[in-house]
């Protein structure tokens, strides 16, 4: 496995990815086709769509069919960008660039940006719940993963602890609990759809392996996010340097250097690729990781 086949997969997925979503926005009203432009703008930015990739392909190694799989990549990249654009609002970190391009509530408005997400997060478990490749039981499955992956005891809570370590002192232990939240779970949920689609459960070997997996580069993900938030390219990684120091967030470089964190998520790394060592094929997960770690975008 080398790293072009990885960007050439991933790539593979995000088009799939994106040719699904662009089927269940709604544009043809008039009356309501501004919030659908919204939805549709910030979904189609142009993100990395690793998450989609994690269902496609943990999906694919454990011996499931695509299509099946495509409804919970959309809905988990809905997920994801909901919380971007939330995330991006004035009320919250208040960043004016995403992906390459003005957030959501710059070219949109704030009201307008606000309704989109919602959207998104309400859209995504239609879209789950009519995946017609699964059983009822896995969409429904599917259903209660991507809620607790979001609601206050997943992601939303991640963004409230987020809000307060911008005001009180928070440990190394409790940042890594709000990092398990604020990004971990989604990307664990999308590692656990990929297995549902598969008909592998949550509670599956499977399940536990993808699990431990998914913390482990959730883990990574987010250091890495700090560390570019503080030292990376402004024209490759899309987004504002600087931001997470304006708002005066706890991240890892509240606690160590840029060296010592990467070591950090080197270790966090590590744990992740042994977790998949017994999964068939499981070279490309562990060359995902590798790359996530290094990543510059
Ligand atoms: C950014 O996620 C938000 C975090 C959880 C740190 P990504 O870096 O995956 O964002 P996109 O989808 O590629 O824009
Ligand atoms: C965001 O964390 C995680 C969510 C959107 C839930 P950050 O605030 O660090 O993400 P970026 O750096 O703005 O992408
Ligand atoms: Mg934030
Ligand atoms: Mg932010
Ligand atoms: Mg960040």
């Amino acid at each position: 496995m080398n790293k072009d086949l990885l960007f050439s997969k991933i790539k593979e997925s995000a088009a799939l990815t994106d040719e699904y979503l662009s089927s269940i926005i709604d544009t043809s009203d008039p009356d309501t086709e501004s919030v659908a432009q919204s939805m549709r703008y910030s979904l189609f930015a142009g993100g990395k769509r690793i998450r989609a990739f994690l269902v496609l392909e943990f999906c694919r190694l454990l011996g499931g069919k695509t299509e099946a799989a495509l409804p919970f990549a959309a809905a988990i990249e809905m997920m994801h960008t909901f919380s971007l654009i939330h995330d991006d609002l004035p009320c919250m970190d208040d960043d004016d660039l995403r992906r390459g391009k003005p957030t959501n509530h710059k070219v949109y408005g704030e009201a307008t940006a606000l309704l989109a997400g919602d959207a998104l997060a309400i859209k995504l478990f239609g879209t789950v719940a009519s995946n017609p490749y699964v059983t009822a039981e896995n969409a429904l499955a599917a259903v209660k993963i991507l809620s607790d992956a979001s609601a206050e005891v997943g992601m939303v809570g991640g963004q409230i602890m987020d809000m307060y370590a911008e005001e009180h002192k928070i440990t190394l232990e409790t940042l890594k609990k709000l990092y398990g939240k604020k990004t971990g779970c989604l990307i664990r949920a999308a590692a656990l759809l990929g297995c549902l689609a598969a008909g592998k459960s949550q509670e599956s070997p499977e399940g536990k392996a993808a699990t431990k997996y998914a913390e482990g580069i959730g883990l990574a993900f987010q250091i890495r996010d700090d560390v570019l938030d503080s030292i990376g390219d402004v024209t490759k990684l899309g987004k504002t340097i600087g931001s997470d120091a304006a708002n005066n967030k706890t991240t890892f470089l509240t606690f160590m250097t840029v060296q010592e964190a990467m070591k950090e998520a080197q270790k966090a790394t590590e744990s992740a690729k042994n977790a998949v060592s017994s999964f068939e094929g499981h070279e490309i997960l562990c060359e995902l990781a590798d790359y996530l770690l290094e990543r510059e975008s």
